[in-house]
């Protein structure tokens, strides 16, 4: 079992499948910074020469010392100076550009990212968490980090510089850089070992921390839940819980990298203890000068450190797909549309909506609809009514192009849905949802999302419309006032005026009221329903109403329960006929009847 997990493990870390499926995902956003990962490349040949000069110049002061020349012990001075001043400026540059090729990249990455995030199709994104996929952007982008920019030039430039240095060292004294090679194998093979374990540790660091921002995601706009419930110990502990776990994870690896170093550092010094002693013997023997021996001791060191450097790097690789293969989860989710839609003017329906032959499920044990048929005027007014759980909602999600049906078709004035251009379809809808989302921000930023050219006065008109112009008026900074997050400082009636109101400045052809006025008070729901009328005008519109007062003068209503139209008619046709609607309307006229007699009952 343990060694078939081995194994297992193993392979993995040895299989450039996952690495090389990264590098396809990466190599677009590289290429579009080929001009820094350039001047890398050439930054990369003068540190080689940098290393390699600046040993030969300590090997060749150190002999101008020894055998007394001033002359030429300033002159090398000279080009000691030289040297240091090229380092400096290569140094910066280096960093300064490393930053462009690495930030550069992962800017890019992450726009994109986004970009495929807003065109995922509204089944998948239903399965996502905000929690994870905010980690997406805050934590595991950046596991990117050892693939690119000075890293991944270091795949070329560990090779080089110990091809160089070996060299260079062998023409110094073959044998002494043979003997110096002893210890070195072994650097590489820790660097395998701990790689495994980093990997793993790597994946759970990450797994760990989405989970974690999702759990704080769910605490912050669940908080209202966790106070009714009492569940802020529960919550509290959990958090408490998730971040020990993270810390021994985190402790955990730095351990690993710690033992990796600290591995690292004794070869090194083995290796640098092992040349020292055997040139020292050379040059008691006088077969090397003291010279080259500073030379050689200097450069030693780049005959152990690449190989522990690609044996990290290899390391920091594995860690890069932990991290970033919960990103490519994502981005291998198909996306809809290939542009994102953005505000067109919309297009009227001259003649009809049909719904024909349709069947469609969420998910695959239920269908909410099956070979269903419906036909919406276009310019009138169109109730659905129903049971709750029927399929209303979801005939707008489907209308809106949110959902695809499994079968059948929608047609508008005879052209399939499908045809249609996402930007063009939403353009030509005003949607007020079930359920209000508003936006963090001000009242007027809010309303004038609606479209991109919406002047005060439109604006202004659109408020009275919904009967919510006095109340905006009576806030500290009128249409400038912030309404907080989700629109949490207004009041349940209030937030459903304002998406209204943003509906109304939408002005699109199409009007999708679903229990758009459910919040308000009667007479509140009077006016408001007054001024929708006028908006309904020539406008195809389709109003779910649990409250049948409001719809008793659509053009026409349908009757939905559990997927079929069981009813179709006009108030009055429907009412004077026995079934589903006149049993609806028959219990909500009681509830209305008691809530008017309490009322009487109260102001008494
Ligand atoms: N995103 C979803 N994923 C899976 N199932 C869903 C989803 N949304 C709705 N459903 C299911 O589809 C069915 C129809 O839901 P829908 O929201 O259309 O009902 P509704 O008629 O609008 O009800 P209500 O009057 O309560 O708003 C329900 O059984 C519901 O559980
Ligand atoms: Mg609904």
């Amino acid at each position: 079992m343990i060694k078939e997990r081995i194994s297992i493990l193993m392979r993995q870390y040895f299989s450039l499948k996952d690495i090389k499926s990264i590098f396809y995902l990466i190599r677009p956003f590289i290429l579009k910074q080929w001009k820094a990962y350039i001047i890398l490349l050439v930054l990369l040949a003068l540190d080689i020469y940098l290393t390699i000069a600046f040993a030969s110049f300590y090997g060749r002061i150190t002999d101008s010392a020894m055998h007394g020349g001033v002359k030429e012990i300033l002159s090398l001075l000279h080009y000691g100076v030289a040297l240091l001043f090229i380092s400096i400026v290569s140094n910066f540059s280096y960093i300064y550009f490393d930053t462009i090729a690495i930030n550069a990249v992962k800017v890019d990455l992450k726009n994109h990212l986004l970009h495929h995030i807003l065109r995922i199709p509204a089944d998948e994104a239903s399965n996502l968490r905000t929690g994870e996929l905010m980690s997406h952007f805050s934590n595991d982008i950046h596991g990117i980090d050892s693939m690119i920019g000075s890293s991944l030039i270091s795949l070329i430039r560990l090779p080089i510089i110990y091809i160089v240095v070996f060299i260079y060292l062998a023409n110094i004294n073959l044998t002494l850089c043979l003997v110096s090679l002893i210890i070195a194998p072994i650097a590489g093979l820790s660097g395998i070992l701990f790689g495994l374990l980093l990997r793993k540790n790597g994946r759970e660091i990450h797994h760990l921390v989405g989970n974690i921002q999702n759990h704080l995601n769910e605490s912050f706009q669940g908080i209202n839940v966790i106070r009714s419930f009492t569940l802020e110990k529960m919550f509290y502990q959990k958090y408490k819980n998730k971040n020990q776990e993270l810390f021994q994870l985190e402790l955990e690896n730095s351990k690993l990298r710690g033992w990796y170093y600290s591995g690292g550092q004794i070869i090194s010094s083995m290796t640098f203890l092992v040349s020292l002693s055997v040139g020292a013997l050379y040059v008691s023997k006088s077969v090397l000068s003291v010279g080259a021996l500073f030379t050689f001791l200097n450069l030693v060191n780049h005959l152990v450190y690449p190989l522990t450097g690609l044996a990290s790097q290899w390391a920091g690789f594995q860690r890069s797909v932990a991290a970033i293969e919960r990103v490519m989860k994502v981005l291998n989710k198909q996306a809809d549309v290939m542009e994102l839609p953005s505000f067109l003017p919309g297009r009227a329906v001259e003649k009809y909506i049909k719904f024909e032959d349709l069947s469609f499920s969420y998910s695959e044990n239920k269908n909410v609809f099956e070979h269903f048929n419906i036909e919406i005027p276009a310019g009138k007014v169109t109730a659905i009514v129903g049971p709750s759980g029927a399929g209303k909602s979801t005939l707008f999600h489907l209308l809106q192009g949110f959902y695809k049906p499994q079968a059948g078709e929608i047609l508008l004035d005879g052209e399939p849905l499908d045809t249609f251009d996402t930007s063009t379809l939403r353009s030509s809808i005003a949607h007020v949802p079930q359920e209000t989302f508003l936006f963090a921000g001000s009242v007027k930023d809010n309303l004038t999302i609606a479209r991109p050219d919406i002047t005060d006065k439109e604006m202004i008109l659109a408020a009275q419309t919904a009967q919510l112009h006095e109340f905006i008026r009576s806030l500290p900074d009128g249409y400038e006032t912030e309404i907080g997050e989700r629109g949490i400082k207004l009041s349940g009636g209030q937030k459903q005026r304002l998406a209204i109101a943003r509906a109304i400045l939408k002005n699109a052809p199409i009007l999708l009221l679903d229990e758009a006025t459910s919040a308000l008070d009667t007479e509140t729901e009077h006016l408001v329903k007054e001024a929708l009328d006028k908006l309904m005008k020539g406008r195809t519109t389709i109003i779910i109403a649990h409250r049948l007062s409001t719809i008793q003068s659509a053009d026409q209503i349908l009757v939905l329960d559990e997927g079929k139209i069981v009813q179709k008619g006009t108030h009055n046709e429907l009412i004077n006929s026995i079934g589903l609607y006149r049993n609806l309307y028959e219990s909500s006229y009681k509830e209305n009847k008691k809530q008017e007699l309490s009322m009487a009952v109260s102001t008494h």
